[in-house]
Formats: C-alpha cells, sequence, structure tokens
C-alpha cells in the first residue's frame, strides 16, 4: 500500500512539474502550433525578422482572435 502511494506521489509531482515546464517555457510556441495552422501552413520563425513578424502578428492577431497576452506570448517565441 504504502509503495503505491509513494508511487502516486512521484508520479503527480513528475507530471504536474512537466505540465509546468510547458506552461511556462513554451507557451508562445504552443500558441504558435495551436492558433496560426488553421489557414496556411506555419512558416518558420527564421523567415522574417523580428521587426517584420511584429507586423504580421498585428494582422493575424486579429484573423486568429488572440488576446493582447496571447499575441505578445506569439511574437516573444518567434522573434527570440
Ligand atoms: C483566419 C485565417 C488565418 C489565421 C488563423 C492566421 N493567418 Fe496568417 N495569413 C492568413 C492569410 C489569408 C494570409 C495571406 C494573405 C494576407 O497576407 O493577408 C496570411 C499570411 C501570413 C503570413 C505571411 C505574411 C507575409 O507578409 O508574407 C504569415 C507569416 C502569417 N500569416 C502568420 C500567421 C501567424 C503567426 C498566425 C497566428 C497568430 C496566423 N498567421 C494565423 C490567414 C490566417
Amino acid at each position: 500500500m504504502r509503495l503505491i502511494i509513494t508511487f502516486l506521489i512521484i508520479c503527480l509531482l513528475g507530471c504536474s512539474a512537466k505540465e509546468k515546464m510547458i506552461d511556462t517555457n513554451n507557451d508562445g510556441q504552443k500558441l504558435y502550433y495551436e492558433k496560426c495552422n488553421g489557414c496556411h501552413r506555419l512558416y518558420n520563425k527564421t523567415e522574417y525578422e523580428p521587426k517584420k513578424w511584429k507586423e504580421i502578428m498585428h494582422v493575424m492577431k486579429k484573423k486568429s482572435h488572440l488576446t493582447d497576452d496571447e499575441e505578445r506570448m506569439i511574437i516573444k517565441y518567434l522573434t527570440e
């Protein structure tokens, strides 16, 4: 019984740590893959200069109905 509980705790910790890593580190990337893939291919982040990405995102934000936060996270991912 003890063993099972220990196992469950380790699993919970492991899973939540993984969850958190995705949320904090890859939010922009995750959003990019989720939101920008519906109408055209996913452009490579190296295809445009950071300045151009900001202009494009201004337009695509409206097309994808992003919030300001989502826009910021995607720009961060695309321009870093
Ligand atoms: C509702 C459909 C739609 C969604 C969602 C969408 N796009 Fe687009 N996107 C378009 C269309 C249509 C074009 C090409 C025509 C134009 O430039 O308006 C385009 C063009 C582009 C281009 C090329 C622009 C250029 O000047 O070469 C990029 C880069 C791009 N989109 C990025 C994104 C990103 C990043 C997202 C997610 C935030 C996104 N798109 C979401 C419809 C969409």
